[in-house]
């Protein structure tokens, strides 16, 4: 698959099958955003993976998420997290960013391997933070819901090419 042709099939998945993604495939994606560009290459991040079958802290990552069921159904979370608090001289969060592009990369390494992802920004981060043990400087930026699609997701709508790009 190309990365045009991933960009384009890439639908948020908010419905997954049991099915457990193999150690294999989950690397591959987790490899994706350990590959992405960072701010002064500084890779301030972990991915944490969440299995949630048989896991005792499952229902309170659903709470974490404010109940959205897309959050239990996948097999995995992979929550995203940043070790930086530093800004770039552009006035942006160095670990907001560098973590956004890594998890983007694994979206598309995702649908490259056949699985759906969501990318979740409605969460409580210090709850999560306190279910999963994260150290202090450990900071959730975003959690992907990943797994096996259950449906197709829905239709995707985008602005028009004009509305959104100008040339000056
Ligand atoms: C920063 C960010 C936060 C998001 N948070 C959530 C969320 O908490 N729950 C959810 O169901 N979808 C969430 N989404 C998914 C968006 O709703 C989705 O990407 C958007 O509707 C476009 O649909 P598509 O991903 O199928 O192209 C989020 C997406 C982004 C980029």
């Amino acid at each position: 698959m190309t990365v045009k042709e991933a960009i384009n099939k890439r639908k948020s998945i908010r419905s997954f099958t049991p099915q457990p993604i193999s150690k294999e495939t989950l690397d591959e994606v987790l490899e994706a955003g350990r590959m992405a560009p960072s701010a002064r290459n500084c890779q301030e991040w972990k991915f944490i993976v969440f299995n949630n079958q048989d896991n005792e802290k499952s229902s309170d990552m659903l709470k974490a998420c404010y109940d959205q069921s897309c959050v239990q159904q996948a097999p995995n979370l992979i929550v995203i997290c940043s070790s930086t608090d530093l800004m770039m001289p552009c006035n942006q969060s160095i670990g907001t960013v560098s973590c956004s592009i890594a998890g983007a990369f694994m979206t598309l390494s995702a649908t490259e391997n056949n699985l759906g992802t969501v990318w979740l920004g409605r969460f409580d981060a210090d709850k999560t933070k306190e279910i999963l043990n994260l150290p202090e400087n450990c900071v959730p930026v975003a959690i992907l819901a990943i797994g096996h699609p259950a449906d197709e997701g829905l239709p995707r709508s985008r602005k028009e090419f004009s509305e959104v790009i100008e040339y000056r």
